[in-house]
């Protein structure tokens, strides 16, 4: 709306004088980003007082547009400018009113995500597996589910063997150790007589894995825990090679102090069979709970293989001979990592499993 009635000299004058005046003071001194509106829609708006004043200059003659429109065109710019750097200045209060409100703390450090890692027992069967491939040992693997066939028959078990008991095994069918019926594996020698029949000899198999038994859980037994088995046959294979094989296994997973030794035992599918202790690393042999006060853990079985073995596999035990071995996994990852409660493993409490890289 304009505020001078007519587009004469006198009152154009006087209205320029009111406009510059007052409007950049007005500009820098608005408080709030509505106000500062409302005074940009007086002045520049498309009836705004100075708008109506450069509409108004065409109607004058020639000298007076020159005279009075540079110095009000040259104002309008000045004003836009101001304007918008109030603008900002207001909208930036604003924001920082807003952050201030929510008392969000940008010094703050950033959520760290979260780092996923190898279970401990994973990493110690790594390690493991990587020693015996590097003696030579090449990976093999069988099913959980296994038949009576492959883990006690043709391994040797004769058909009143303990072992083949209920209060042993975890039988999946009726049967309980009836030629023909089914079983969860209790240890990974049936992986022995798989590899024997699909492969003609020489042959040098690791084969790590699951096993199940039927036992009452306690800090050294579970009802599922990890063996790694090996099998070597080839010609002239004697008990100093199953010896010296596991001395070296020994030594370069626990260091060159580190002990064992054999105690005769028995298994239907070794002869001779021997169970094998390590030194106790937690006490050194002194005797602690963990060792049960001897200084010596039993980590794993071992024998040389039976004939009877060989022959259920079409290997003549007269050309052939070899050593197996079955070791705990948990007995030596418990050594190797100071843990004296197998039961942690299962127990998935990250304040266990976080310590192990
Ligand atoms: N399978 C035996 C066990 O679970 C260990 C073993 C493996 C013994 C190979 C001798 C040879 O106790």
């Amino acid at each position: 709306m304009t505020h001078y009635a007519m587009p004469d000299r006198k009152s154009w004058e006087k209205e320029w004088k009111e406009v510059s005046g007052h409007a950049l003071v007005a500009v820098n001194s608005a408080t709030s980003l509505d106000g500062l509106e409302t005074l940009r829609l007086e002045y520049l708006g498309r009836k705004g007082r100075l708008t109506s004043l450069l509409k108004d200059l065409k109607d004058f003659d020639l000298g007076d547009r020159r005279e009075l429109g540079g110095p009000s065109n040259a104002f309008k710019e000045e004003l836009s400018a101001a304007i918008d750097a109030k603008k900002a200045e207001l909208e930036g209060a604003a924001q920082d009113a807003a952050i201030a409100g929510t008392k969000l703390d940008l010094t703050l450090p950033g959520l760290a995500p979260a780092e996923g890692r190898l279970h401990p027992l994973t990493l110690v069967m790594r390690e493991m597996t990587g020693i015996l491939s590097r003696m030579g040992f090449s990976w093999a693997e069988g099913p959980h589910v296994e038949t009576d066939h492959y883990n006690f028959e043709s391994l040797n078990f004769p058909p009143n063997h303990p072992a083949r008991d209920m209060q042993d095994t975890f039988y999946v069918d009726a049967g309980s150790g009836v030629p023909g019926s089914i079983l969860l594996r209790p240890q990974t020698s049936p992986v022995q007589i798989r590899r024997m029949e699909a492969q003609r000899p020489p042959l040098r198999i690791m084969a790590p894995g699951r096993v199940f038994r039927h036992e009452a859980v306690d800090a050294s037994h579970g009802a599922v825990f990890h063996q790694i088995e090996g099998l070597y046959v080839d010609k002239g294979v004697t008990m100093a090679d199953l010896k010296g094989t596991l001395l070296v296994f020994i030594q370069s997973l626990f260091g060159p102090k580190a002990q064992m030794r054999f105690r005769p035992s028995f298994f239907p599918f070794t002869e001779p069979s021997a169970e094998v202790d390590m030194q106790c690393i937690l006490c050194e042999g002194s005797g602690c709970p963990a060792c049960k006060r001897t200084g010596w853990m039993e980590v794993l079985g071992a024998g040389m293989v039976h004939p009877n073995v060989f022959k259920g596999v079409d290997y003549d035990p007269e050309v052939w001979s070899g050593f197996a071995f079955g070791m705990g996994v948990e007995r030596i990852a418990m050594l190797k990592l100071g843990i004296t409660d197998l039961r942690l493993f299962y127990q998935n409490d990250l304040r266990f499993l976080e310590q192990f890289k």
